[in-house]
């Protein structure tokens, strides 16, 4: 399995200096700072709603995960600041079990620089060694920014809820040697081709 807790990768994006690795328990002081680095616009997009500071139960759901249900990539600085900026996780189903809800942050500040996409594209390759077919998308009907990853990386069946857009991805629907092409790109290191996804 590539995406085990030990998965830890450098890499850059546009100069910046990055690594990439499974979160752990060991993530909860990241993951409150991060929440400090994001726009209000943004942690409204993210958690629906107005949110200062996480509560020990919200850290010890956002970090301590089980790693086949609940599986998660953080991404923190390379340079000298060593700060968390991105998070995408997701959640299998319990009604579903080969579908999984997905949620991801990244930073204003490192916005509309690829990040995004690139951890989806990780997300898509973890997802497939824990049987993942499937991936659910809810957001406000105003969140172009998420609309646009998802509608990058293929053709969702979009959903009108209430309040909120589901865009639903099917995995076997993905281009995977682009997927692979682009993540290699960026990770040479990575070896998606000899562990069958
Ligand atoms: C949504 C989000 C994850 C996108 O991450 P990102 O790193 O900026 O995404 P990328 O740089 O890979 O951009 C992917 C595409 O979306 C476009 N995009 C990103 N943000 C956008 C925005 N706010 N409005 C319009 N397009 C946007 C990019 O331009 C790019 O398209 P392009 O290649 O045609 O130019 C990020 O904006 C974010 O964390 N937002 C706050 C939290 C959130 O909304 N989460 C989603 C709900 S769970």
């Amino acid at each position: 399995m590539i995406f085990a807790p030990e998965f830890r990768l450098p890499f850059r994006l546009r100069g910046n200096k990055f690594f990439v690795a499974s979160l752990t328990p060991a993530d909860r002081a990241h993951i409150q700072a991060g929440l400090k680095l994001m726009s209000q616009e943004s942690i409204r997009n993210r958690f629906m709603g107005s949110k200062k500071e996480f509560t020990e139960k919200e850290l010890d759901y956002f970090t301590s995960l089980d790693g086949w249900n609940h599986y998660a990539l953080g991404v923190e600085e390379g340079g000298g600041h060593h700060r968390g900026v991105a998070v995408i996780r997701m959640v299998r189903s319990e009604a579903r079990p080969t579908e999984a809800e997905i949620a991801i942050t990244v930073i204003d500040e490192y916005q509309k620089m690829g990040l995004g996409s690139f951890l989806l594209d990780l997300l898509v390759l973890a997802a497939l060694e824990r049987n993942i077919e499937q991936f659910s998308f809810t957001f406000l009907p105003q969140n172009e920014g998420i609309a646009r990853l998802i509608q990058k990386l293929g053709s969702p069946e979009l959903i009108r809820e209430h309040d909120t857009v589901r865009m639903v991805l099917l995995l076997r629907k993905l281009n995977m040697n682009k997927l692979r092409s682009r993540v290699r790109l960026v990770l040479p290191e990575i070896d998606t081709g000899h562990s069958g996804i």
